[in-house]
């Protein structure tokens, strides 16, 4: 279904993402500290360990060369000796959740979801990995049915690597392509052959993972129609499971001098990008792919899709999943813990952070503990998110400024996004490109106070 182009640019706002709620700008900084956070993780943690497990995000920073529109957190080096003393700074830091854990409870940590984010999980040789899930396991076992993925890069993925990781118990991996054209590859610093995909998609199958993925990215420089229809032409020669589709965040006030190596005009315009999502849309559509949430599609017999038929999906810092924990701890540079009533960051530039763990404390900078009211809206967001719905005839799901919110939805229903339910809300197939403005109605805090800077990337 194609979008008229007066939508795309009505709806094309700065917007928040949502893989939390409130969003990290929105925090209420000043009223947090390490000690009632640490009480919600110890809560949390007593509440659903036995039945759910825990999740751990790791983030592995470095990276061997720099890709020019990249917005993750990242250190750019080719010196390896740098692996040791980042996974003892990680295992160290674990340690310190174990300890504070085995105070509240007799309980043993049940690890139900790893993911392995960066920068380059593969940056770290095999036997590094190793000692880091080893020894995030001394002290934890494995749930039932744990799902643990990592992100590889197809330009130094080994064979090791994909044995290493399965042999530890990893069954998905995810692939960063973003795009098969030489000029766009060229403008983003990111010199990728067709084969390199290839050899690890191949040699991950072989060796028994269930689910492959590849990231590819539309709205990067010197893209169009052509180069964006040959990406996917040749993406659908290697069938991955899944497909994550990336809207290009911009942000180059973020990451300072990060993403160049093009200029502005380089970029494709609002409706060119959008014409970009649709034919990526109706490409995969075409292959058997089917769209989970924002950002991913999946073949039918996918346990993602099959998770959002159910109404399992979940949302958080690592994007779309079906793991349903309620105690996510991150470990790492930068990365956000979530206790479901907290948030919580670890220091982002690499040095604090080793320097925090290594004077043996918690490396946090900064978070956020969630209102009664934040609970009630933190879940709509994740049922618009996940769900394409939700319902608020529950009185426990009402907050001050529902009808407010009820207003902000009309004119997304007069132009067909959603349908206004007596006591809630449903997204129509022509709304769900539009989620995140949708979600945003929610958004009081945004309401509230606007950015006075641009903070987030446009919603398009
Ligand atoms: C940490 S990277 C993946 C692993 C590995 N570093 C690689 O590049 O292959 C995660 C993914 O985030 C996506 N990404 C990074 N910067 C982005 C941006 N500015 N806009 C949209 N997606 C982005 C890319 O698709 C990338 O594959
Ligand atoms: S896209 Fe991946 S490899 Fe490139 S700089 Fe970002 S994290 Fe590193």
């Amino acid at each position: 279904m194609s979008i008229s182009p007066q939508l795309i640019h009505k709806y094309n706002v700065a917007g928040p993402r949502y893989t939390s709620y409130p969003t990290v700008p929105y925090w209420q900084e000043a009223d947090f500290s390490v000690a009632p956070y640490l009480e919600t993780v110890a809560r949390t943690f007593n509440a659903t360990n036995a039945r759910d497990g825990i999740s751990l995000y790791i983030h592995l920073p470095y990276c061997e060369s720099l890709c020019t529109f990249c917005a993750c957190n990242h250190r750019i080096t080719k010196k390896h000796e740098v692996e040791a003393g980042y996974i003892a700074a990680v295992l160290k830091e674990w340690r310190m959740y174990v300890d504070l854990l085995a105070q509240s409870s007799n309980e043993r940590i049940k690890i139900r979801e790893i993911h392995l984010g960066g920068g380059t999980p593969t940056f770290f040789a095999p036997e590094k990995l190793t000692d880091l899930i080893n020894g995030l396991f001394e002290f934890a076992e494995r749930a039932d049915h744990h799902e643990f993925s990592f992100e590889g890069h197809p330009n130094n993925t080994t064979e090791a690597h994909l044995q290493t990781l399965y042999d530890l118990g990893f069954r998905r991996v995810s692939f960063g392509v973003q795009d098969y054209d030489a000029k766009v590859q060229k403008a983003i610093n990111r010199i990728q052959p067709y084969e390199n995909v290839a050899r690890v998609t191949e040699t991950a199958r072989a060796i028994g993972y269930t689910s492959i993925s590849h990231d590819l990215v539309f709205g990067l420089p010197h893209q169009n129609l052509d180069t964006m229809r040959h990406t996917i032409a040749t993406t659908a020669r290697l069938a991955p499971d899944r497909l994550a589709f990336y809207s290009y965040a911009h942000v180059p006030w973020i990451k300072g001098n990060g993403q160049r190596g093009f200029n502005d005009e380089d970029l494709p315009s609002g409706p060119e990008k959008r014409a970009l999502y649709e034919l990526g849309k109706e490409m995969f559509d075409e292959l058997g792919y089917v769209e989970v949430g924002m950002d991913h599609f999946a073949r039918p017999n996918d346990t993602l899709y099959q998770a959002m038929n159910e109404g399992r999906l979940h949302r958080n810092f690592m994007g779309y999943t079906e793991t349903n924990t309620r105690l996510m701890l991150s470990l790492g540079v930068s990365s956000i813990s979530d206790s479901w009533y907290a948030f919580a960051q670890n220091e982002k530039v690499l040095e604090n952070y080793l320097a925090r763990v290594g004077a043996n404390e918690l490396p946090l900078t900064r978070g956020h503990l969630l209102t009664a009211e934040d609970l009630i809206i933190r879940q709509h967001i994740l049922n618009i998110m996940c769900r394409m719905h939700t319902d608020w005839s529950d009185p426990a799901m009402q907050f001050a400024q529902l009808p407010q919110a009820v207003e902000l939805l009309k004119p997304m229903q007069d132009d067909g996004l959603l349908e206004i339910l007596p006591n809630g809300l449903k997204v129509t197939e022509q709304g769900r490109p539009f989620v995140r403005n949708i979600a945003m109605a929610f958004d009081v805090r945004l309401w509230a106070k606007q950015p006075e800077t641009r903070l987030f990337s446009m919603t398009i």
